[in-house]
């Protein structure tokens, strides 16, 4: 019988490119349904862009356009590079949608009439100059235990100590540079507390929803029986925010985390409204229907514990499993800029182009369980070549041309003999049960297993030699008939790791799209196939240094000016949580909202002078306008004399996230030109020009 499935993959952020490490979650997904569908289950996979909080409206607005023109924009290049990499969504949605809207404002209601949600005032930090609330990410200071300076709100990334960001010292808001105050607001709270949400919430992450490693860590975060570890969560942000309101509470928004997972139920109703499908069948209390949401381990709290609790109390049916997976590695390290190695999905199709070896060599590694995996650049080259072409595809490219051109393209009868293996791992089912357990690691080795017995079969009746001999006609058919038969299978095999491919070998062999079916045939004696056209090439590492080249070059410095800021912002990049950030500086071309994200400014240097210890620096005191100079150490001490440049003009980049550097934070950049020859040339604008002005 038939299952009814729903899947989804966790909604990327609004405000950044696809890259190498999301895509582990996205193919790793898209193999699964996949499966699922050939075996004839009814499956529906949807996701969607989540697109509401703080950095998309913050990042919207500097780069001079709407919420919803950025949103846009992103879904765009989202969708753009998803089906570049044959991710398959049934439907690609926005939690930006009037359906996730009154879902969301459907559940609060439903919690608040169930006496889950709650008011309280609370103090936070709000930026006097933005007029906002600040979140923890963008509120900064000195780590109050280990003192490092220019440290996050929430936790320290030199110590890792966790606070609030009201214990940092000399907190500022990494929005406009401020001194925050504190300030109270009412805050709604999902009474996460409550005995109902810890009962069911212990027994839920208990009930086999969640792998083990995944429970065990939520039996850590509930605490013992009785000990109700759990807190209330805060729901609410105060306006501006971007996202949706909450019913009868005027200028109150749901936090992001809020609407999000409700944007895999939003993305789904659409999908039912254009295909029919009921959407009750599947979110109701007591369906059967199964319900499987594929994420990062990053993610596991809001799936396994907020999620969860909301359906459970809104009225809706709860998750059949998660399914959370590890993170990417590139070489054994974390992906990082300065290496190259932080590749986004857009470089990746521009440089190597062919995105099935990627899902082939990430469908070798995944095993189902929330380990890292790691891309090595050399083992997928060696991987793909030696397994993909040299095993698979080699099969059809030598055996093909014989029949073309010696039998009119028919195919003769195949040898039991050497189809019995094949037959008989089909009926075993192991290959399909390791896909459904999402072992696709193990899938591929018995694939490639098989695939070798098909060239040892091939190896012995070599049909290369048949040819060239007298009377040997009848065998060579043979063995090239057997040989596309067993290829037949090898596709049939993988067409959940490589769709595009199987398409075509469908398209070489004229058969029907293929199936999990249970009747497993040979092709049949007399069936015309096609010509043979190369269906895969071997990847040239040179490719591959090229793309790492690619995504490194675009960060070597320019000028010296720039060269110590740089490195500095690279340790900071590194240590970050870059994979939400946009890779734009990948492209040779930016656009003019690209442009507009820099806020270049007249800034008057108010004072020079030598930096000690320092060989390149000279310590700049800029005024643009504001309250309170900025600081910028810039590395133009072999062109100027720091008494010079007291009092002229000159060009700042001002919203340069501010940089500890060994000597100091420094808030910012000057521009100054150099070249082949030597000098080094700082900016300045025309006579009239006053400090602060945009430059644009
Ligand atoms: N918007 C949230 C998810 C909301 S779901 C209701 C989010 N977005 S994300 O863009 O940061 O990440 C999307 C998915 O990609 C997450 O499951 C995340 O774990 C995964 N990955 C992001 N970077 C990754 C790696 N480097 N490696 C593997 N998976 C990674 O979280
Ligand atoms: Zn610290």
């Amino acid at each position: 019988m038939s299952r009814k499935i729903l899947v989804t993959s966790a909604l990327p952020y609004a405000n950044g490119s696809i890259h190498l490490g999301h895509l582990v979650e996205y193919i790793q997904s898209d193999i699964w349904v996949r499966f699922q569908k050939m075996r004839g289950n009814e499956c529906h996979y949807v996701c969607a862009d989540d697109t509401h909080g703080t950095p998309i409206m913050l990042r919207a607005e500097a780069e001079g356009i709407t919420p919803e023109q950025l949103i846009n924009r992103v879904w765009q290049e989202h969708y753009d590079d998803f089906t570049a990499f044959h991710v398959a969504f049934d439907h690609y949605g926005s939690t930006n949608s009037t359906e996730t809207k009154e879902l969301a404002q459907g559940i609060y209601r439903k919690l608040k009439a169930e006496n889950l949600i709650e008011v309280r005032s609370i103090e936070q930090f709000y930026d006097p100059v933005k007029n906002m609330f600040l979140p923890d990410r963008f509120i900064k200071g000195e780590c109050p235990k280990c003192h490092a300076k220019d440290q996050y709100g929430d936790n320290c990334e030199v110590c890792g100590a966790a606070y609030a960001p009201t214990d940092l010292i000399e907190p500022f808001s990494a929005v406009s540079g401020a001194k925050p105050e504190l300030r109270n607001s009412d805050h709604y709270f999902f009474k996460l507390s409550a005995d109902t949400c810890q009962q069911f919430l212990r027994e839920w992450t208990r009930s086999g929803s969640l792998q083990p490693e995944a429970s065990n860590k939520m039996q850590e975060w509930l605490g013992a029986e009785g000990e109700n570890k759990l807190t209330d969560w805060d729901i609410s942000r105060d306006a501006p925010y971007f996202g949706f309101e909450i019913p009868d509470a005027p200028g109150k928004y749901f936090y992001v985390w809020l609407d999000a997972p409700v944007g895999y139920m939003g993305s789904f109703k659409q999908l039912c409204a254009k295909s029919g499908i009921a959407f009750d069948d599947y979110w109701k209390q007591d369906s059967d229907a199964e319900l499987y949401h594929f994420i990062g381990k990053d993610i596991l709290y809001f799936h396994a514990l907020f999620w969860p609790a909301m359906l459970q109390h809104a009225g809706y049916r709860t998750p059949t499993k998660l399914f959370a997976h590890g993170f990417l590695t590139v070489n054994g390290e974390k992906m990082s800029k300065s290496r190259g190695t932080f590749i986004t999905a857009r470089s990746y199709i521009d440089h190597i182009k062919n995105t099935e070896y990627l899902r082939y060599y990430y469908a070798a590694k995944l095993n189902g369980s929330m380990e890292d995996l790691d891309l090595n650049l050399e083992d997928f080259v060696a991987k793909v070549n030696s397994d993909l072409i040299g095993k698979y595809i080699n099969i059809a490219s030598r055996c093909a041309g014989f029949i073309s051109k010696r039998f009119d393209g028919k195919l003769g009868d195949t040898n039991s003999v050497a189809t019995a293996e094949f037959q008989a791992t089909f009926n075993n089912g192991e290959i399909a049960h390791c896909y459904e357990q999402r072992d696709f690691s193990r899938a591929l080795r018995e694939i490639m297993r098989l695939a070798d017995v098909a060239n040892q079969y091939i190896a012995e009746r070599k049909p290369w030699d048949l040819a060239k001999q007298e009377g040997k006609d009848a065998e060579l058919h043979e063995a090239c008939s057997t040989a596309l038969t067993l290829f037949r299978d090898l596709t049939l095999y993988l067409k959940p790791v490589l769709p595009e491919l199987a398409k075509q070998v469908e398209a070489f062999l004229n058969i029907p799209p293929l199936t999990w079916d249970s009747n497993w045939r040979a092709l049949p004696a007399g069936h015309r196939i096609n010509t043979y056209q190369h269906l895969a090439v071997r990847i040239d590492p040179k490719l591959i240094e090229a793309m790492v080249a690619a995504n490194q070059e675009s960060l070597k410095p320019t000028a010296p000016v720039q060269s110590e800021q740089r490195h500095a912002a690279h340790q900071q990049n590194e240590s970050k949580k870059e994979m939400t950030e946009a890779n734009k500086e990948f492209e040779s071309f930016i656009s003019i909202d690209d442009f507009m994200k820099v806020d270049l400014r007249v800034a008057k240097i108010v004072n020079a002078e030598h930096v000690e210890g320092a060989e390149k620096l000279l310590k700049l005191t800029l005024d643009i306008g504001e309250e309170k100079p900025r600081t910028v150490f810039a590395g133009i001490k072999s062109a100027y004399d720091p008494e010079k440049l007291k009092g002229r003009l000159t060009v700042m980049v001002a919203n340069l996230a501010p940089r500890k550097m060994k000597f100091g934070m420094s808030e910012g950049m000057v521009l100054a030109a150099s070249g082949e020859t030597p000098g080094l040339f700082v900016l300045s604008p025309d006579e009239g020009a006053q400090s602060g002005m945009r430059i644009k």
